[in-house]
């Protein structure tokens, strides 16, 4: 049997298909293209309305190409936080899907393959605690220069907007041993960027000895890897020690993806978020003084029901305060389960929609004066991959995840000292220097 695993939504997603592919190809599966798979396992995304639509109308195409009689897709797989929030809808049409498989049970996709193999369908979407610990640290990884390193998953906090907690369950703390270890071998493999990954990673906690998170990043940064990332903090807890650790080892990157989500403390407490428009600058202020290097990204929802025309206003101040180098934003969307989507969507869709084009316009112009500021400087710049149209020009990220386009013969995973000689709001374009001592 060959499979096509079709990832949707975060990079916890794109790890855990890593270890899905791991998994069926230990059992003796091969990878194979989308149209010539037997097996097609779709991990999906919930987090709003529209990625869960896309993966309904991908699930569609799928069942309307085996429907026209390809021999290909013969067997559909389900699989994550969609699986996990609508399993009983997608069951219930089981002859179609033939397996939904929620987000503790990938463990279980070799036993899952067998049944399928004997004719079966069924519906696995019980919570495992234990369920990271069950499956190796995945072989097979997408990238040969990024390592993500899954460390706690699920979330305790019930952002009132929030869906996460019901499809990744309560947090689970992943022991520091599996961590290091994992990290160990990434940095062994010569993996040159690690990143950590966790829906609250600041939150971490050894089970065992109650190691803390900036404790496991010391660790972590003894390991020849030249950059340490995570994704994603949460700035209703934060203790100073993470800046402390972050500015005594210079490998781990000067930046963090804190998501604010409005900059109005009054929207913030509808939320569910436990911090203040003004904790939130005293936590961004710490990091600063730290490191006056430090950068920051961020993700916003707009249109949170109630959000005023003062409230949106204290957001597009929050982005001028603080400066990000990069924003996600969204437009708020309800979501099964979750307390706000009792709440009446009272901003009328076309305000919504102005508001974040708005904030999409103000971040624009931010970014496009934040990479200005780079004109003329050298950054070091990971080679991440070749430009898909030019010959002859890498694609390459800055510590802060910037863009960078050069010309350039360096392979990818090569660091390379790129003076910046253009700017634009969303990359920056820059010329290879020659390594020292050339002349
Ligand atoms: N654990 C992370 C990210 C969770 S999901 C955190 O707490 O920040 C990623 C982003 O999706 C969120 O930061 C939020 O901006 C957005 N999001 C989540 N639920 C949403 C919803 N119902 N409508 C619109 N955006 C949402
Ligand atoms: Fe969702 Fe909030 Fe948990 Fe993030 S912290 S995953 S937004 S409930
Ligand atoms: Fe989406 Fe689940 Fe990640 S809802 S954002 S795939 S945790």
């Amino acid at each position: 049997m060959t499979f096509f695993i079709k990832t949707f939504g975060c990079q916890m997603n794109v790890n855990d298909s890593e270890k899905i592919r791991h998994l069926l190809e230990e059992k003796g599966l091969a990878a194979a293209g989308e149209e010539q798979a037997d097996l097609i396992i779709v991990n999906s995304c919930a987090v709003r309305a529209k990625p869960q639509e896309k993966v309904f109308s991908y699930i569609g195409r799928v069942l309307a190409r085996r429907n026209a009689g390809f021999p290909a897709a013969r067997k559909i797989i389900v699989a994550g936080c969609v699986a996990q929030s609508e399993k009983d809808a997608l069951f219930a049409k089981k002859v179609r899907v033939d397996y939904v498989v929620g987000t503790h049970q990938f463990y279980r996709i070799g036993e899952i393959v067998d049944e399928l193999s004997s004719g079966h369908t069924g519906l696995a979407a019980g919570f495992n605690r234990r369920w990271q610990e069950l499956v190796p640290a995945a072989r097979a990884r997408d990238s040969a220069v990024t390592g993500y390193v899954s460390i706690m998953e699920g979330c305790d906090n019930f952002c009132s907007y929030c869906i996460v907690p019901f499809t990744r369950g309560r947090e689970k703390h992943r022991p520091a041993r599996a961590i290091v270890a994992e990290s160990e071998s990434l940095a062994a493999q010569g993996f040159r960027e690690i990143v950590l990954l966790g829906q609250n990673v600041n939150h971490w906690r050894d089970p065992g000895t109650g190691a803390s998170f900036p404790q496991l990043l010391r660790r972590l940064a003894r390991l020849p890897v030249p950059w340490i990332r995570f994704i994603t903090s949460y700035p209703g807890y934060h203790e100073p020690q993470l800046a402390e650790v972050m500015a005594e080892n210079r490998n781990i990157a000067r930046h963090i993806h804190f998501p604010a989500q409005s900059g109005s403390t009054r929207i913030l407490k509808k939320m569910n978020r436990a911090y203040s428009r003004s904790d939130y600058l005293r936590i961004i202020r710490a990091f600063r003084s730290a490191m006056p290097e430090m950068k920051f990204s961020s993700d916003f929802i707009v249109g949170f029901p109630g959000e005023s025309e003062r409230d949106f206003r204290l957001t597009l101040s929050l982005l001028e305060q603080v400066e990000y180098e990069s924003i996600f934003s969204f437009i708020y969307s309800p979501r099964p389960n979750t307390k706000a989507a009792a709440l009446d969507l009272d901003v009328p869709a076309q305000r919504v929609k102005e508001r974040l084009y708005a904030l999409q316009e103000l971040q624009a112009a931010i970014q496009l004066k934040n990479n200005r500021r780079l004109l003329g400087m050298e950054i070091d710049v990971l080679v991440c991959e070749k430009h898909p149209k030019k010959a002859g020009e890498m694609i390459g990220r800055s510590e802060s995840h910037r863009v960078v386009n050069f010309a350039s013969r360096a392979a990818v995973g090569e660091f390379k000292r790129v003076k910046i000689t253009g700017a634009g709001p969303h990359s920056l374009r820059g010329e290879e220097m020659p390594p020292p001592g050339n002349g």
